[in-house]
């Protein structure tokens, strides 16, 4: 067994398509770590069904999700690469950690009060609620040290983070207290139309959302028809131009350029000149990412074959810690295996 520390992380297939945000927030640092660190990334299905969704959509959707973390750069040649469905242990240790967490801890969770700020709490799933704590396990399963996630994945690893403290204090040293690993240019991508939130596959309307796998013409429009701010200067400043700052975020991450370099080429220059640059290049990024998750998603026997490897390497972690806390959890041991 490896000897490097494990990074996990985990993206739902909510959606037909990832979106620009889950790449440069996320899916950079998950290729970036394979070679550091053991590498555990995976679907959360479970996680995608405290929404209303649709179940003949969700096996579509996890195999894409699937192409496209590959496409991405996730190689499953170092890194286990897996449906969390596939991996029982996940529901299980979620079981366990729920009877150490708080009702009101839950409930301090910011993501559930958004997710439920229009239809109330009525309508909400108790799975929603409880969803960060099936997160924990995602992560505490595998020892990971590291989290790569966007910022808004913080207070869950936070949540993580405290319940693996409390465990380790009552019942004896089990899980490794993780760490969220958070890039801040990139932490936060935001939507093109409406620059002050967040990128987000549920956003209503797409027109703000470039998916990875966007027909390249739409995604150019989408860049074009940005939303940029009052004034003319092309300067990152996102708390006077948001919109702007923005485009330079993604500008800098698909490039690799500093946000310096690229303020300076623009100069004197209007913002159009910015998104029709911008617009060439996120175009050909989608032409080349879509094409690649095309050709991946032609062979589902080798999506098949690396999803089950992927959950062998994960299960073989899981099931080792899972016995550890049912033993220290105070749970006979069966005797069938
Ligand atoms: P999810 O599926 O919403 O998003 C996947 C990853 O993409 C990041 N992200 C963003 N980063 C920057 N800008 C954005 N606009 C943006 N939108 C999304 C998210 O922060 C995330 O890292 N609960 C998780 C999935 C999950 C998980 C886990 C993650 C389940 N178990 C265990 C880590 C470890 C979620 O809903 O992410």
């Amino acid at each position: 067994m490896s000897s490097k520390p494990r990074v996990l992380s985990g993206a739902q297939p909510t959606a037909d398509s990832y979106h620009l945000g889950n790449y440069f927030g996320a899916f950079k640092q998950w290729v970036a770590l394979q070679d550091e660190f053991e590498a555990f990334y995976f679907i959360p299905d479970l996680h995608a069904i405290t929404v209303d969704y649709d179940p003949k959509l969700l096996p579509e959707r996890t195999y894409i999700a699937a192409a496209q973390l590959l496409a991405a750069g996730v190689d499953p040649k170092r890194s286990a690469l897996f449906v969390q469905s596939h991996v029982p242990e996940h529901t299980q240790l979620a079981w366990v950690l729920s009877g150490i967490t708080g009702f009101g801890e839950a409930g301090r969770m910011t993501q559930f009060k958004d997710k439920t700020a229009k239809g109330g709490t009525d309508k909400a799933s108790i799975g929603l609620f409880t969803y960060p704590i099936l997160m924990a396990a995602d992560i505490l399963l595998y020892q990971a040290a590291k989290v790569p996630v966007g910022e808004d994945q913080r207070q869950h690893v936070e949540l993580t983070r405290n319940l693996a403290q409390r465990f380790n204090h009552r019942f004896g040293e089990t899980f490794v207290v993780p760490e969220a690993h958070i890039l801040k240019a990139t932490a936060k991508i935001y939507d093109l139309q409406n620059p002050t939130a967040k990128m987000s596959g549920s956003a209503t309307s797409h027109a703000g959302v470039v998916n990875l796998t966007d027909d390249p013409k739409a995604a150019v429009k989408k860049i074009r028809s940005a939303v940029t701010d009052s004034g003319t200067e092309i300067r990152f400043d996102p708390a006077e131009k948001p919109g702007i700052s923005n485009l330079l975020t993604i500008f800098s991450a698909l490039t690799g350029r500093t946000i310096t370099d690229i303020e300076a080429e623009f100069a004197g220059q209007q913002y159009g000149h910015l998104k029709v640059a911008l617009g060439d290049i996120v175009g050909d990024f989608v032409a080349d990412f879509g094409s690649r998750t095309r050709e991946l998603l032609d062979d589902r026997g080798e999506l098949d074959r690396i999803l089950a490897e992927g959950a062998d390497s994960a299960r073989e972690v899981a099931s080792q810690t899972l016995a550890d806390v049912y033993r220290r959890s105070g749970f006979v041991p069966s005797q069938r295996g």
